[in-house]
This record gives C-alpha cells, structure tokens and sequence, in this order.
C-alpha cells in the first residue's frame, strides 16, 4: 500500500507526517507492507529539504526526516492507494487536479485518523513559532496512530 501526505508547501507538515508515519510502520516490521511520500499542492519550494524548524522540532522528538520538495501532479493521485491531505485547503486544491473525481474515495483528511479534534485541520505552522511546531509534531504523532490502527 502507497500512502501519501499532502501540505501546502511540503516542506513542513507533509514531509513530518511521512517521516513519522515510516518510523511508526519500521518500528511494526511492516516495512515490506508499506511505502509512503509527501508533496506540496504549491511549487514554491519544490527541490528545497524541509524547513530548517521542521527538521529540529523531529529530531527533539526522535523522527529523523529525509525528503526533498515535490509539487503534487494528476499521475500522484492515480498510482498512491490513499491520499491524505493536512487540511481543507489543500484538499480542496488537489480535487482541482485533472481527474482527481475520480479517485476522491482515496483522498481522506489526516485529522479524520485523530482521535482529539477528529476532522479538523492540522494546522500551518510556517508562520508560527517553535510552540506551533510542536503542536503539529502532537497532532501529527496523535493522528498516525488512529491511521496505523485503521490500516
Ligand atoms: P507546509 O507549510 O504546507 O506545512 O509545508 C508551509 C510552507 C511554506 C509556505 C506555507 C506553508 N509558504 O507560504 O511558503
């Protein structure tokens, strides 16, 4: 199964929930079972690694991240099994994409998974501060569990 996360910029959110999502399935032993990536519905940091702030919020919380930036494109939404957007917004941008009706029953919200807050938005953290940062890291950690337990 080949999951993949969606932000806005995917140099925040997204590449975070792919990191901590592949560190929960390697510490299962279900690596053989599942892939995953991230990708931005924007281009503006395409070829960038994540945020500077993203990568000292996961190392404190033990989640290494290895990614580079990539824009979301119609052939993303064909070839994953299940597409998980960090909020409404960018939900909303990838049903926008070439044919994207057609693979809408794989497109799910990543707080639809969070036990706290179910359906809401994971929230930008770009603009914030370290406190934001580690509130997405909560919501993130929080969210996958639901996800793993569901998969
Ligand atoms: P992300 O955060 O969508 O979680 O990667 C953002 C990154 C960059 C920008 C906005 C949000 N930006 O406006 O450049």
């Amino acid at each position: 199964m080949k999951v993949l996360f969606i932000c806005l910029g995917n140099i925040c959110r997204s590449p975070l929930a792919e990191a901590i999502f592949l560190h929960k399935i390697k510490e299962k032993g279900w690596e053989s079972r599942f892939q995953a990536d991230s990708r931005g519905t924007a281009n503006y940091h395409v070829g960038h690694p994540p945020d500077p702030r993203t990568i000292k919020n996961a190392a404190k919380n033990g989640i290494q991240i290895n990614h580079v930036a990539q824009q979301v494109s119609p052939e993303d939404l064909r070839d994953f099994d299940l597409i998980i957007s960090m909020d409404e917004s960018n939900y909303s941008n990838i049903l926008r994409l070439k044919n994207a009706l057609l693979y809408q029953d794989k497109m799910h919200l990543m707080r639809d998974y969070d036990p706290i807050g179910k359906g809401k938005d994971v929230p930008d953290p770009y603009y914030g501060g370290e406190k934001d940062f580690q509130n997405v890291f909560e919501i993130l950690e929080r969210s996958m569990d639901g996800l793993i337990s569901y998969l």
